[in-house]
């Protein structure tokens, strides 16, 4: 279950400057699920969300295209604006559940949660995808 999974992967937060752990659940369209936690910096404002990482995780495998997120932390917190922003690139309409550990949850969706979000109004030139040149072998 995904509140699980994102239970779990919340247990692998890098949080000593906090203690406050975070653990993210992205469902790809594919089905597939990238998890995520929190990683922390003695130089905070490099802190990397559970979110983001997440996202990180599922773009560095080939996916962009994203159903839903949970999150879980102890008290059910709400994404911050930075991933907000940064999971309506993929899917304003992405269904965003806040859970906590014991399988409590709220659903609310990006859009809700940032309605005016920003947009370039420019189509993203295509990713590449599956096997590429490579500037090595040549092929
Ligand atoms: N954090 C996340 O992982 N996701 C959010 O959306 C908000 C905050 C993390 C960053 C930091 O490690 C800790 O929670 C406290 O801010």
């Amino acid at each position: 279950m995904l509140i699980e999974v994102a239970a779990e992967t919340r247990q692998m937060a890098y949080a000593p400057y906090s203690s406050y752990q975070v653990g993210a659940a992205l469902v790809g369209a594919s089905g597939m699920v990238y998890s995520g936690c929190n990683v922390e910096n003695a130089s905070f404002g490099l802190t990397l969300c559970a979110e983001r990482a997440a996202v990180a995780k599922a773009i560095s495998e080939g996916e962009d295209a994203f159903q839903a997120i949970v999150v879980v932390t102890e008290d059910g917190a709400s994404p911050c604006g930075a991933c907000r922003q940064v999971l309506a690139e993929f899917n304003p309409d992405m269904d965003v559940y806040l859970a906590t550990p014991d399988g409590r949850y709220q659903r609310t969706t990006i859009r809700e949660l940032l309605p005016d979000l920003f947009n370039l109004r420019r189509q993203p030139v295509a990713r590449a995808t599956g096997s590429r040149t490579s500037a090595i072998s040549g092929h």
